[in-house]
This record gives C-alpha cells, sequence and structure tokens, in this order.
C-alpha cells in the first residue's frame, strides 16, 4: 500500500468503481455557453499579465463600486491566494493568522512566502472572535474563508463587520477566500471591504470550471494590484486567454446557473448529513461549499482503509489541522453518495 500524504495523491485519479468524497470538483458541468467559445476562439498570443478587459468589466459588474482596474486574473484561486500571500510578505510581514480547521494550502502557502501561521481555533466551525482579535495583534494579517473549506460554515455577519473594524484599526490585512460564495443554503454571506481587504475568488466552484484555472484577486488597494501583476509577469504570465474567455461566456448566465445548482447543493448536502447522522458519526450541518468533517480516530487509517479495501475516498483531517476528523466532499450525484455511505457503513460495523 503506497503511502498517501496530501491531497495531490487524488487530484485527477479516476479509477473503475471508486466513490470519491475526496478532492472539491464539482462534477456538475459549467455552463453550457462555456463550450460555444471554443470553435471560434483563434487567438494565441500572449495576454495582458492583469487580464483580459472584457472579462475584468464583467467581475466589477458583478463587485458594486469596483471598475475593471480593480482585478487581476489568476490561475485559480489558487494562484490569487499565492500572490497576495507573498505580497504581505513583500511588505515585512512575518505572521499570518488562520482559523483551524483551515484550507490545506495556507500553512504551506505562508510557509512558502517566508512567514509564519498562527492559528485559531474553529469553535464548531464558527471563528471565536475574542481568539482572533487577541491572536490578529500580533499578526501581519489573516486569511478568512466563508464559506470554509473544510468547515461548511458561513461567518455571521456580525463576525465579519467585526474582523472588517479590526482590519482598519488595527491596520492589517485580510484576505478573504470567497471560492465558495455562491454556494450558501442557508443565509447570505457578507463581503469584507476595506483598504487593506484583498479578495480572492475563482470560477471553479461557481461555474464548475476547477479545470479551467481562472481565478482572480479583487482589490482597491492600488499597490496590491500593482505588485501582484509585477510579480505574475515574473512567474506565469498571462493567465490563459481561451479559458478567460470561456469564463467571459459563463459569466452572462450567472445568476439562473447558480440558482439551478444551489438547489442540487442542497440536495446532496442534506442526504449526506442526514446519512452520516444515520452512522453515528458526530458532524455538524453544512451552511455552504460541499465538505462535512465528521469526528474519527486515528483519520489517516480510515483513509487508508476506505481507499485500498473499499474503493472509497475521504480525505484525512490532519491535512486541515483537524486530527481527529475525516472531511467528506458531497461533489458527486446522490446515487454514488448513497452507495460510498454504504460502503462507509460497512467499514464501519467492522
Ligand atoms: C478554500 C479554497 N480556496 C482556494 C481553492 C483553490 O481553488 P482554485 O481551483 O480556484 O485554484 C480551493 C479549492 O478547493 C478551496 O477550497
Amino acid at each position: 500500500m503506497q503511502p498517501i500524504k496530501s491531497p495531490a495523491f487524488f487530484l485527477g485519479r479516476e479509477e473503475k468503481g471508486l466513490i470519491s468524497f475526496g478532492s472539491g470538483t464539482p462534477d456538475l458541468p459549467p455552463p453550457k455557453e462555456v463550450f460555444k467559445v471554443l470553435p471560434h476562439y483563434h487567438a494565441f498570443k500572449y495576454g495582458l499579465v492583469q487580464g483580459q478587459v472584457n472579462l475584468r468589466t464583467d467581475l466589477s459588474k458583478e463587485h458594486p463600486g469596483s471598475n475593471f482596474n480593480d482585478f487581476v486574473i489568476t490561475n485559480g484561486a489558487s494562484e490569487a491566494l499565492d500572490l497576495s500571500i507573498r505580497y504581505i510578505a513583500q511588505q515585512g510581514g512575518k505572521k499570518i493568522l488562520i482559523a483551524r480547521p483551515y484550507f490545506f494550502a495556507y500553512p504551506e502557502l505562508i510557509e512558502l512566502a517566508g512567514m509564519k501561521p498562527v492559528f485559531t481555533d474553529l469553535v464548531d466551525g464558527y471563528i471565536d472572535l475574542a481568539d482572533f482579535a487577541q491572536k490578529l495583534e500580533e499578526c501581519d494579517g489573516a486569511i478568512i474563508n466563508s464559506p470554509g473549506n473544510p468547515s461548511g460554515t458561513v461567518q455571521s455577519h456580525k463576525t465579519m463587520r467585526e474582523i472588517e473594524k479590526l482590519s482598519k484599526d488595527l491596520d492589517k490585512w485580510i484576505i478573504s477566500d470567497e471560492v465558495y460564495k455562491d454556494i450558501i443554503y442557508v443565509k447570505d454571506n457578507y463581503q469584507l471591504k476595506g483598504n487593506k481587504i484583498i479578495r480572492v475568488d475563482s470560477f471553479s466552484k461557481t461555474y464548475d470550471m476547477t479545470g479551467y484555472r481562472i481565478g482572480y484577486i479583487y482589490s482597491k488597494n492600488k499597490d496590491v494590484i500593482s505588485n501582484a501583476v509585477q510579480m505574475k509577469s515574473a512567474t506565469s504570465l498571462n493567465t490563459s486567454i481561451l479559458s478567460q474567455q470561456m469564463a467571459h461566456a459563463a459569466t452572462k448566465v450567472h445568476k439562473k446557473y447558480v440558482k439551478d445548482h444551489i438547489k442540487i447543493w442542497k440536495k446532496r448536502r442534506d442526504y449526506m448529513y442526514e446519512g452520516l447522522q444515520k452512522l453515528g458519526l458526530e458532524t455538524w450541518k453544512p451552511d455552504g461549499a460541499f465538505y462535512i468533517l465528521a469526528k474519527m480516530k486515528n483519520p489517516y487509517k480510515v483513509m487508508m482503509d476506505l481507499y485500498y479495501k473499499h474503493k472509497v475516498v475521504v480525505f484525512n483531517g490532519e491535512w486541515f489541522g483537524a486530527p481527529d476528523k475525516i472531511r467528506f466532499s458531497y461533489a458527486l450525484d446522490i446515487p454514488e453518495i448513497e452507495e460510498g455511505l454504504k460502503r462507509l457503513k460497512r467499514y464501519l460495523r467492522k
């Protein structure tokens, strides 16, 4: 049995009969308008490093108070996070606060930028504001992720407003990772504003376009934008011009597409949550995104057994700073969820 050290082991892996509650890749197709671009698009030269003007203009229409100069189009939210974190390091930043359990890439990105992650523990998925505020004082900034991966929680407006105020009063950077902002079941999400707010988002989850790698930074801070473009000029240059035109086509169907998909995600969320409850697993009901954390002893062994003996993928909670949990993604259809839960039941019975 080959050891499994990170989510990268499972990314892009397809095996017959495998049920994957692993990576957060939606199985639903992107809007069909996206594919209409393909037969007609013949551009092939370098594009603008900051991103094509039509896509940035689309985004400015979705973000009141913005204009197309406030965006940088990136290779997914992943590059947007990397550029934002490195920007803070360039400004002399040493420590970044993150809420635990966290998206697995945060600590590594912070360390790659030469900084140190500092942790504040979520309480049943929610930010403990007193602890957050106290720890933010010793840090240069924080990353907020609402709706969260792997928590599935949406932070309250009160919490988000308080964080916005802390950013202003303490003069701290806040990177707001909003890749799940359109996948919310219970309440709306509050979007942070301010001179030290860097919003990171992508087309991966909203439009089911993970493989096309379109993300972006949105900030009203001109220095953030110009530095991100400068760094990108030395690393990846422009984001795929073809994918940007596919994203441009996707924005034309935003509202209806998102609304229809929420119904599907919500059904899956309910099915998954109830299924895990019936198996007696301790979980909380997600407010958004498409992940559920379940309490489990020895998550590494559970992940290995489930994959090698039952052909089921789950993620080790240790990767997310939750060593007493496993993470399920429910980005798969109900018959597959049903089969996966059956296999899980068989395993747990043993
Ligand atoms: C919280 C969070 N941020 C960022 C990303 C990266 O997204 P992208 O595919 O846009 O790079 C993911 C992907 O799963 C995620 O869950």
